[in-house]
């Protein structure tokens, strides 16, 4: 319980340092313990991490801040803040490993994992930090040791880090690669590190994101995919990310003919993973949200969908209309800064936790006996009120995780391309990269019918004229 409570002060400092204070460590004072009250070292010991800005290469033999060419500048999206975005003129980033690649991106989106950032309720992210972890775009140079793409090849990147030869990457579980994040503030919390993502705060890593003219991917021959010229940027940027959770939701939850799903959080990932749950078969599909437009916009989409809006109706009598006992799958598509009950807000406000135990509980309670609870919604921290009992008494399985999207693209490009999937259902706004700021906001604030922001990079919009000229 001490060690719990300890590890809750970590996570405090974090989600303060988070705020406009911009810092990121988790500083215990020195006597830094893990979950079991182990001793770890102190943050001076420590090795590996964006620290300071100086290039460390952490013992798998990655660098997390790319060197930086003198020469020649580029636009990036910069979190500066809570609900601080700006669009800055930054160094363009060089090989710096011999597996990377450096992209010049053509489109970029913003998903709803930035918004945590955007909000400050995500722990550990820096003044400055480049933004933007699903994008695509075209590979400018390449390392002397990368073998599977080249310059001149038009590809999508994963938005987890993932080197393809460890043990977590041997089980395809990618988005826990074992020595791409090098952050000893997750390995405290956490028992150990996932795999660093692109553009996200630095317990995973710090690295710089693809909302940016050019962005450096590691890892490039495990962490790009080519992508065929007949198919426009908007169909397939979203491999990158959102349209490989929302299948890895319905993996989770094993969705197929016979089963019955419900799907909180009618945001792109929701609305894409009722998309995938109809393509597998699934006898009932129901999205569950309080934005009648995004409920509309899906339903419009994909006849067959039967919706819930939980601000006019009660969900578990809703449900119980529809599915009798209770949904086979309960999809979690909506995430830990999402706070429906007062006390919950409450205990969040003031720090005595960091993530909502109010929709997983409602996913418990709602779910048939013996189902099952797919969560791709992001987690952080620890919750209080959690609903175990029911949990155990009702037989649930939970599974849960961060996608590992190398795993599931191959075969989602062959289902975009012969038409069963189609990610730009979910995409309602198509700005310059220059609207970042304007963006952010309004996908948070959910005005202008937003669900799906794209960005597109100078480089998109000179494609359309030709190709791009030189540096
Ligand atoms: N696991 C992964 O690899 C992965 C990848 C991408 C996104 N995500 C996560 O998926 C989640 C959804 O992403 P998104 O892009 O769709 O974001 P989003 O914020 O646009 O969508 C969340 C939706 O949930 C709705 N919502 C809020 N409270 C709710 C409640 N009590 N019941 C039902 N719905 C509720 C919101 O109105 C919103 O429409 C986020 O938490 C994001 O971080 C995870
Ligand atoms: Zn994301
Ligand atoms: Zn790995």
């Amino acid at each position: 319980m001490e060690a719990v409570t300890r590890a809750m002060e970590g996570l405090k400092t974090a989600v303060i340092g988070s705020g406009s204070e911009g810092k990121t460590q988790v500083d215990t004072g020195g006597n830094l313990q893990d979950l079991m009250g182990h001793p770890l070292e102190s943050n001076t010991q420590r090795s590996g991490g964006n620290l300071g800005g100086k290039v460390i290469r952490t013992s798998g033999g990655v660098t997390v801040t790319s060197n930086k060419d003198p020469d020649h500048t580029m636009r990036a999206v910069c979190w500066e803040g809570p609900r601080k975005i700006v669009v800055e003129e930054r160094p363009r980033p060089m090989i710096t490993d011999p597996h990377d690649a450096v992209v010049r991106v053509t489109s970029t989106a913003i998903c709803g994992s930035d918004l945590h950032l955007y909000l400050g309720s995500a722990p550990g992210m820096q003044k400055g930090d480049i933004l933007g972890h699903e994008f695509m775009g075209i590979v400018e140079t390449v390392g002397p040791e990368v073998r599977n793409v080249r310059p001149g090849d038009r590809v999508v990147a994963s938005f987890d880090i993932a080197c393809g030869g460890c043990r977590s990457c041997g089980h395809g579980a990618f988005s826990s690669c074992d020595i791409t994040n090098p952050s000893k503030d997750q390995e405290m919390l956490y028992g150990a590190r996932t795999a660093g993502l692109f553009g996200y705060a630095h317990v995973t890593g710090g690295y710089e994101g693809g909302q940016a003219d050019y962005v450096r991917v590691p890892f490039a021959d495990h962490d790009l995919i080519h992508v065929p010229e007949d198919l426009p940027d908007n169909k397939v940027l979203f491999l990158s990310d959102i349209m490989s959770t929302a299948w890895f939701a319905t993996e989770l939850g094993e969705v197929g003919p016979g089963k019955t799903v419900a799907i909180w959080g009618a945001g792109p990932v929701g609305i894409l993973a009722a998309h995938s749950s109809q393509v597998r078969g699934a006898d009932k599909v129901i999205l569950i949200d309080n934005q009648q437009y995004r409920l509309d916009h899906a339903a419009t989409k994909l006849p067959g969908l039967l919706t819930i809006n939980f601000g006019k109706e009660k969900v578990k009598e809703a449900l119980e209309q529809v599915v009798p006992g209770g949904p086979d799958v309960c999809i979690e598509a909506v995430g830990f800064h999402y706070c429906k009950s007062t006390a919950h807000a409450a205990m969040v406000k003031t720090l005595m936790e960091t993530d909502t135990a109010d929709i997983l509980n409602e996913l418990i309670y709602c779910c048939r006996k013996g189902g099952t609870i797919a969560c791709v919604g992001v987690y952080v921290g620890l919750t209080n009120g959690f609903n175990i009992g029911a949990f155990m008494e009702k037989g649930l399985t939970l599974k849960a995780g961060q996608t590992p999207v190398q795993k599931f693209w191959h075969k989602l490009l062959d289902m975009i391309k012969g038409g069963k999937l189609d990610p730009t259902i979910v995409i309602t706004h198509e700005l310059p990269v220059e609207d970042a700021p304007q963006a952010y906001k309004m996908f948070n604030d959910k005005t202008d019918g937003c669900i799906k922001v794209v960005l597109k990079t100078s480089m998109a919009r000179s494609q359309a004229t030709g190709p791009p000229s030189g540096p």
